[in-house]
Parts: C-alpha cells; sequence; structure tokens
C-alpha cells in the first residue's frame, strides 16, 4: 500500500511537469521566469517591434519614446528557450536574439525572482541592460546597430 501511494505521488509529479506552461504563457514557472521590455529612445519615431520562437509568433507591436512593451514567458530546461525580434524605425531595420542563453547569462537568473531584460533602440543601434535606466544613461550596453 506505501509503494503505491509513493508511486501515486511521483505520478502526479511527473503529470505536473508534462502539463507545464507553455513558454510564452506568463505564470508561475517550474524553471526561470522571465520578462524582456523594449522601449524606443527616439523621440516621435514609432518602432515597430514583431517578437517570435520557434512555437509562437507574438506578432506586431508598436513602441514609442513613452510607450514601450514587454512580454513574459517560462524558461524552458536545458536553456532552449530562444526568442528573436525583427525590428523597424522609418526604413531602417534590424533582427536579433532578444533572449537566448548567452542573454540570460549576461543578465544572470535567479530562480526566486521575475528576471528582466530591457532592450533600448536608439538612433545609432541597440542596446541591453539588466535594470531599467534612463535613455541617456552611459549603463545601457551596446549591442549592435541598425542594418
Ligand atoms: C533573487 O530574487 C529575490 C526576490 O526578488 C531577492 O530577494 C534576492 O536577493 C535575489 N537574489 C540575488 C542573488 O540577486
Amino acid at each position: 500500500m506505501f509503494v503505491t501511494k509513493k508511486l501515486f505521488s511521483v505520478f502526479i509529479i511527473l503529470t505536473c511537469f508534462l502539463i507545464a506552461p507553455s513558454q510564452s504563457q506568463y505564470r508561475n514557472c517550474y524553471y526561470f521566469k522571465w520578462t524582456i521590455n523594449f522601449y524606443d529612445g527616439v523621440q516621435d519615431s514609432p518602432i515597430d517591434v514583431h517578437v517570435k520562437s520557434k512555437d509562437d509568433d507574438l506578432g506586431h507591436h508598436t513602441i514609442t519614446y513613452d510607450h514601450g512593451w514587454p512580454f513574459g514567458f517560462c524558461e524552458q530546461f536545458f536553456e532552449r528557450t530562444l526568442f528573436w525580434g525583427h525590428f523597424t524605425l522609418g526604413s531602417q531595420f534590424v533582427s536579433f536574439n532578444v533572449f537566448d542563453k548567452e542573454i540570460a547569462k549576461i543578465i544572470g537568473r535567479n530562480i526566486s525572482a521575475n528576471n528582466m531584460v530591457h532592450w533600448l533602440l536608439k538612433q545609432d543601434g541597440y542596446y541591453l541592460s539588466p535594470e531599467f535606466k534612463p535613455y541617456d544613461d552611459p549603463a545601457w550596453m551596446f549591442r549592435g546597430h541598425w542594418q
């Protein structure tokens, strides 16, 4: 009887893992929880943001100087989570990974926190920060130019 109960518990725990939320759903996570934020650092110039992963297309979102856009997800086991973004500012565009294991390493993972990634798009390119900073703060890390 004891063994049966134990097996049943194992079964329940395994079932919980199997029905774990998909990575784009934003609730409590079995692994690391992340929020990716996008900011437009160019006044009077809206930027189109289009984020995708292997399984999800998050659609087009317009960000402006005053209104960014955040999205949250649960990271998958084995560092397999990858989101990339395509950005358009007037006639300029750029694509880059907005979340991958390299970015997670730069930001640092905390199992008991909602881990934040901040992307700032400016006239000369895109910048990364683990914390939100004013758009002109030198702590933003330059990551690349518009194409
Ligand atoms: C992780 O997050 C928790 C909750 O926000 C916080 O109390 C703790 O200091 C963080 N740990 C590290 C190492 O930053």
